[in-house]
């Protein structure tokens, strides 16, 4: 039996990506098989198509370890393998695939009941809830740093795929918002629930007078000198990337060293997939969280969904539409 997939053999540009087919995994004991009808491509598909000195420890030294990318997935349960109990043939599913396996750019997933996974909510369309690789990295700082009522944050960034979670995430914890994005993207921030937005092009944000419990810095591009001016006493800066030149590494360092916690990139907690994806489940279930689609690519296109990615200009989500809905399910 076969499937088609996107095959990554070498690191390199969205070129080196072929698709074509590849054997059908088969669920090992505790994992379940999922037709995937939705994927996406994220900025860490990106980085793992051509990492650096250090990915490259982690996805391989010369090659990648596994030829099949792709972290977000949304499909419904084809075969469950021995000792599987939450989980049945037909349940419609998402989450995120293990990075140490073939991932979910591809017709079929295998994934770990207990990994990164959750029943869908009802009535959500599949390309709706290739969520979750944003969601996560902004939820680990929101929950790491406590956010709640009578908290004021600010988001930098807030119309990427984690700035667009955190806004999301940070609101319906009860926080006020404050979200930093271009012109073009001020209506989207308030869409999404922000209380102020500011426009990064007309105005230099770190002037504004509000002071912040916490500045998330979600795409790596603002500064940390800028952001501190920003901070009431004893406030937080946290980011996802290293920053301008990488200078939020020694700040983090330090913070680490004099035990301070001042300048953080929080990371989500080893073995945290499955609690997280129940959790994003009920937010999206309660209208609290959505996704915000930005292109859809089918998986034949997927090496054009990479370029666009890895511009750094996308809005939330890429989605690769790599099957049709069936039929039966009405949304
Ligand atoms: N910590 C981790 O493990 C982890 C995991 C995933 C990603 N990351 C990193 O986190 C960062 C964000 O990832 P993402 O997937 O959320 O990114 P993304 O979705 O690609 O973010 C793109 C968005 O950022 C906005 N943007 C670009 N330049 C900007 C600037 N100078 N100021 C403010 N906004 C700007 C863009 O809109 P405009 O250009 O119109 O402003 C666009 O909407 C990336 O650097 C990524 O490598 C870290």
């Amino acid at each position: 039996m076969v499937m088609q997939a996107a095959v990554i053999t070498r690191y390199g540009s969205p070129e080196s990506i072929e698709i074509r087919d590849v054997p059908k995994p088969a669920p090992a004991p505790g994992e379940v098989l999922v037709r995937v009808h939705a994927a996406s491509v994220n900025r860490t598909d990106c980085g793992e198509l051509w990492p650096r000195v250090l990915g490259r420890l982690v996805f391989g030294l010369l090659r990648p370890r596994r030829k099949i990318f792709g972290m977000d997935f949304a499909g419904v349960v084809e075969a469950a393998g021995p000792g599987v109990i939450g989980l049945k043939p037909g349940d419609r599913v998402f989450g995120m695939a293990s990075f140490r396996a073939n991932g979910a750019q591809a017709e079929y997933v295998c994934v770990a009941e207990t990994g990164p996974i959750a029943v869908m909510p009802a009535n959500l369309a599949f390309e709706q809830a290739v969520v979750c690789e944003g969601a996560y990295y902004a939820n680990s700082g929101l929950t790491q740093f406590d956010i709640g009522p009578g908290q004021k944050i600010l988001v930098y960034g807030a119309s990427g795929a984690i700035g667009s979670s955190a806004v999301q995430l940070a609101k319906a914890r009860g926080a006020e918002v404050t979200a930093v994005v271009a012109t073009r993207h001020m209506d989207l921030a308030r869409s999404l629930g922000a209380d102020h937005v500011v426009d990064y092009i007309a105005q230099d944000f770190s002037r504004i007078p509000e002071r912040f419990d916490v500045v998330f810095e979600s795409v790596g591009k603002a500064g940390y000198l800028r952001c501190r001016r920003l901070l009431k006493p004893g406030g937080r800066f946290m980011a996802t990337d290293i920053g301008p030149w990488g200078h939020y590494l020694p700040l983090i360092a330090w913070s680490a060293i004099t035990g301070n916690g001042k300048v953080s990139v929080p990371l989500p907690a080893r073995g945290s997939g499955h609690v997280f994806t129940a959790f994003l489940r009920e937010r999206m279930a309660a209208g609290q969280f959505r996704a915000l689609i930005d292109r859809r690519y089918p998986l034949s296109r997927i090496a054009e969904a990479y370029r666009y990615v890895e511009t750094g200009q996308k809005a939330g989500i890429v989605v690769i539409n790599v099957a049709p809905a069936p039929p039966q399910i009405g949304i």
